[in-house]
């Protein structure tokens, strides 16, 4: 039996609990469940390629393929956003791409957060003009309250309110991408 992953001493980090490790642990299985159920026909056709945004999708992508029970392919796209401010600039480039195309292929772009929607609306758009069969979207998070761009998700984790959230492969100044649940900044 694997231990769990030790108790952070929350004394010095002025972090909330938002949405636990074990309520992340289960609504990532149903999403792998589900993504499992409406790839299997498709994937005897064409390749599945999951596409992690970097960096704040990797512990979530991680999770999430584990519970997709089909051989998918995994890539990684590389893409700026924020720097290490908590403002979107609405500017969004690619800072790292794709190591193959994916020309004919199912895509499954995998994201931690559709916060203004600037970034995966711009990623979505991008990745469309190389001639996917087809591109669904997953991200864990989605915070309404500051969406400025109609992003479709189809498969979503959790909605939240308008905070800034840290944990679980999001960010703070590049820290705290391992925190195992999802905070948010108290200032406390
Ligand atoms: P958007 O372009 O405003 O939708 O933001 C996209 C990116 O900003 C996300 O993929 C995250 O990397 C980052 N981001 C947005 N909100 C948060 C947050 O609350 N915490 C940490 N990172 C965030």
């Amino acid at each position: 039996m694997a231990s769990p992953p030790p108790a952070w001493n929350r004394s010095p980090d002025p972090f909330a609990e938002l949405i636990s490790a074990e309520a992340i642990a289960a609504r990532v299985a149903e999403l792998g469940a589900q993504i499992t159920t409406d790839y299997r026909p498709l994937i005897a056709e064409n390749d599945v390629v999951v596409i992690g945004v970097l960096k704040g999708s990797v512990i979530f992508l991680a999770d999430l393929v584990r519970h997709v029970a089909l051989p998918v392919v995994i890539d990684f796209i590389g893409i700026s956003s924020y720097g290490d401010a908590t403002v979107s600039s609405g500017v969004v480039q690619i800072t790292q791409d794709l190591s193959r195309p994916i020309e004919g292929k199912h895509i499954i772009v995998v994201e931690d957060i559709v916060d203004t929607g600037h970034t995966v609306h711009y990623l979505l758009e991008n990745l469309a003009t190389r001639r996917p069969a087809s591109i669904r979207l997953a991200s864990l998070l989605h915070k309404p309250e500051r969406q400025e761009r109609e992003v479709k998700i189809d498969y979503l984790g959790f909605t939240i309110p308008n905070k800034f959230v840290v944990g679980y492969g999001l960010d703070v100044s590049q820290r705290y991408r391992n925190l195992p649940y999802i905070g948010f900044v108290t200032n406390a």
